[in-house]
């Protein structure tokens, strides 16, 4: 008996699919250099088996958030280029300098506490400026400061200038292009540098958004790059779960905490082995659904803990106590799920939980 056979629940995420997405980006985006952004540990997928397989796949310049993830990214990748998008305090500088790890400067105070270390030597850094933002980077009063001031950036090797996009995936907002012509006039005021503004949703905005580097994160777990339209990212986390229970209830009956589903008219259901302990959310109660065979089952009442349960009158095959329904996948997308949530696709990757086991796929099914 092999562990799935066994287990009540399980993730598959497909290896090759996140390398065949990562290979789109480099084709969408190219000549820019495609990086891949693995901090939250590839958004909850598991960065020790997803940051090799994008290495192998060609991936060279990686982005993290915090310097802890950066530190275990460089056991994993010695040769890798490896940014920490947190900054440079003071109390980050030992380990940014034993990993060998970039910070992106995202303050005048970052770039002082840099350069002071640098003045041994010299070092590579990346510089964050806010285009809008207003969360990480220089603010336009900071950036004024260093280019009116470069001596600031003194014995620092300056090797990418970066910002991010606050509406990428609604492309058509006017944001996007304030947000451009700030990044250019902001590149304008500073020594002639590699740039970077380009997330997942920057990828599908054209050209002009690119630059020499972008950083897709969601996209090559599988995510939608814009909010509505086609995703031409293969799916790469399949979550699945057993049938622990099948019933036929009669009409007026309830299911689960708060009776919130009541049947209107006899209804087959399908107690499914998941719950918000896995990071189903709980606000997908009566709102999400499964799949089995390719078929969606609505989600009837509440998900609570450990289970879920499902409508499956209207499925034309039923599953048995058993059978494996997808809860996430090819038919239930990361957008649908995300939809039904009243969230987003990568809260939805990320909570998922650790009770549930992974299985990391490198051949296409
Ligand atoms: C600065 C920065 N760059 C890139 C990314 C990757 O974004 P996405 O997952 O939308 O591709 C993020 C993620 O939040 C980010 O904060």
């Amino acid at each position: 008996m092999t562990e799935p056979d066994f287990e009540a629940a399980h993730l598959t995420v497909r290896l090759d699919a996140i390398a065949a997405n990562w290979r789109t980006v480099r084709r969408l985006c190219g000549p820019a250099v495609a990086a891949g952004v693995v901090k939250a540990d590839a958004y909850g997928l598991g960065m020790a088996r997803i940051a090799p397989a994008l290495a192998a796949a060609g991936c060279q310049t990686f982005f993290v958030a915090r310097l802890e993830e950066g530190v275990a990214l460089r056991k994993l990748l010695p040769g890798a280029r490896i940014f920490v998008l947190d900054g440079a305090p003071a109390d980050a500088v030992p380990a940014l300098l034993s990993f060998s790890l970039i910070p992106v400067l995202n303050s005048l105070a970052d770039v002082a506490v840099w350069s002071a270390v640098a003045a041994k030597g010299t070092l590579e850094a990346a510089l964050h400026v806010d285009t809008g933002m207003s969360r990480l980077g220089l603010p336009g009063e900071e950036l004024s400061v260093l280019a009116g001031e470069p001596q600031r950036l003194n014995g620092i090797n300056l090797v990418l200038v970066m910002s991010h996009l606050a509406l990428s995936d609604e492309p058509a907002h006017a944001m996007n292009r304030m947000q451009l012509e700030r990044f250019r006039a902001a590149l304008a005021m500073l020594p002639p540098t590699p740039a970077s503004l380009a997330a997942s949703a920057g990828v599908v905005l054209g050209k002009e958004y690119h630059f020499d580097l972008v950083r897709p994160g969601v996209a090559l777990y599988g995510g939608s790059p814009a909010i509505a339209g086609e995703n031409p990212f293969r799916t790469a986390t399949v979550l699945t779960a057993k049938v622990l229970q099948v019933r036929r209830i009669d009409k007026g009956e309830c299911v689960g905490y708060g009776a919130t589903f009541r049947a209107g008219k006899p209804t087959m259901l399908a107690t499914v082995a998941t719950g918000y302990a896995d990071g189903v959310p709980r606000t997908a109660s009566g709102r999400g659904a499964a799949a089995f065979r390719g078929a969606r089952a609505p989600f009837a009442g509440r998900v609570s803990m450990d289970l879920v349960t499902l409508d499956i009158t209207n499925l034309i095959e039923q599953p048995r106590v058993g059978d494996p329904v997808e809860i996430l996948g090819d038919t239930i997308t990361l957008r649908d799920a995300a939809e039904a949530a009243g969230t987003n696709e990568y809260e939805i990757l990320t909570r998922l939980s650790r009770r549930v086991p992974r299985h990391y796929q490198d051949e296409a099914p």
